[in-house]
């Protein structure tokens, strides 16, 4: 029988593939001709503000407040709420990036070794942000709510995540 956050780990699952290119484009990074560094930026940017960050929202508006609940304290989930955070502030600094990238000039240097760290760092605060999500969050939420409990509040989260979606092109 399927776990009753199936549907969060799923979610988490089909996100994984883009964040696992993340590491890709930032070992690649120098390597890259200038428009496909500028088009995998772009591409990261876009998949960070409309897909993690509503997923993100979703969580802090929704799913937290329901895991603080069980523990009886929010301090918890508010570092969980931290890390979501933290990616808004690289995927703004991502966002600040393709700006400076040009499609048909070499990039400068300093360009390259900044989306190097921004591409690494979110890729391994995602990483690790995913599997404390999984392995503690969901699993007390697993042992502690039934699959038709969890029903009403994963499509709360869906909507949530829907509001905040597709407004950065
Ligand atoms: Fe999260
Ligand atoms: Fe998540």
């Amino acid at each position: 029988m399927a776990l009753p956050t199936q549907r969060i780990r799923d979610e988490h699952a089909a996100l994984w593939p883009r964040i696992q290119q993340f590491r890709q484009t930032a070992s690649q990074a120098g390597d890259l001709p200038s428009d496909q560094l500028k088009a995998a930026i772009e591409e990261a940017y876009l998949f960070l503000e409309n897909r993690v960050i509503p997923h993100a929202r979703a969580e802090d508006q929704v799913l937290y407040p329901v895991i603080a609940r069980i523990v009886g304290s929010d301090l918890a989930t508010r570092g969980m709420t931290r890390d979501h955070v933290e990616v808004g502030t690289l995927a703004n600094e991502l966002g600040l990036l393709r700006v400076e990238l040009s499609e048909d000039e070499e990039p400068p240097r300093e360009v390259v070794e900044e989306a190097r760290r921004i591409l690494y760092g979110l890729y391994a605060l995602i990483k690790g942000h995913i599997d404390k999500e999984e392995e503690i969050f969901l699993t007390l939420v697993d042992a502690n709510i039934s699959e038709a409990e969890t029903r009403p509040i994963f499509d709360r989260m869906d909507a949530v995540s829907k509001q905040n979606r597709f407004q950065v092109a």
